[in-house]
């Protein structure tokens, strides 16, 4: 099965490297206002947080950083990424972090004992969306959060301008790499996460759109 590595083209650690620089980019300003806005409100004071294909930790050392409180998990397939969050600074507790294949392997969790899953940039990987979602639903709370972040399609020029512009790729890189991932980055339309959420058992709750490539859902349970 060809991983998003291998379809990127990029090694494990440019991988983790790309993660790290994008972070402030990706996770600004805009995304806490919305966070504190829409998921603080509703989270509990000690909340149980995963996050799944949580690369390199960042997420949840800002996110620790926002509730001391919360019990963090973060889970990975690519051992880099879990080292590099293992040797990341905590307000709180340190999160427990696993090399974990979330779409391989149930989660270990018990069933709705977990407040918030958070998952950034990766379910547009996964192969099979629906067992996923499902193991995602089971884990959760009644009233526990689903904060989906992922790419949404955008037209071919559009992708590739904003990967030159926005991303500032050089001129034979960001035609390199932007065909090759536009059948990645661009596999889902907001209707089609819209679809996908409701057939796996999810009302989307909120949504917003803060970059042209990404959007952001938070889902209940139904
Ligand atoms: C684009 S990165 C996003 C990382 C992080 N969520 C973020 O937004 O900074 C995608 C991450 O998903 C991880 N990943 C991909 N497939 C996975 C799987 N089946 N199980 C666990 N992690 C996975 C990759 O190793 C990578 O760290």
């Amino acid at each position: 099965m060809p991983t998003h590595q291998s379809l990127s083209g990029a090694s494990d650690d440019e991988l983790l490297q790309r993660m790290v620089q994008t972070h402030p980019e990706r996770f600004g300003p805009p995304f806490w206002e919305f966070f504190i806005s829409h998921v603080t409100p509703v989270l509990a004071p000690n909340p149980v947080v995963v996050d799944l294909g949580c690369g390199p930790g960042l997420l949840l050392r800002d996110l620790s950083e926002r509730c001391a409180k919360a019990e963090l998990y973060g889970y990975d397939v690519t051992p880099a990424m879990v080292a590099y969050g293992r040797q990341l600074a905590f307000i709180g507790a340190p999160p427990t972090f696993a090399v974990h294949d979330v779409s391989a392997d149930p989660l270990p969790h018990e069933a709705g004992s977990v407040d918030l899953v958070t998952m950034s940039s990766v379910l547009h990987v996964i192969d099979e969306p629906l067992p996923m979602l499902s193991e995602i639903r089971r884990v959760l709370a009644p009233a526990g959060l689903f904060l989906l972040h992922d790419w949404i399609r955008q037209s071919l020029p559009a992708y590739l301008a904003w990967r030159r512009d926005v991303l500032k790729e050089g001129p034979v890189e960001y035609l390199r790499r932007g065909f090759r991932l536009f059948p990645v980055h661009n596999k889902y339309t907001t209707e089609d996460w819209h679809w996908l959420l409701g057939e796996a058992g999810f009302t989307i709750r909120v949504e917003t759109q803060l970059r042209a490539s990404h959007r952001v859902f938070v889902a209940t349970r139904l």
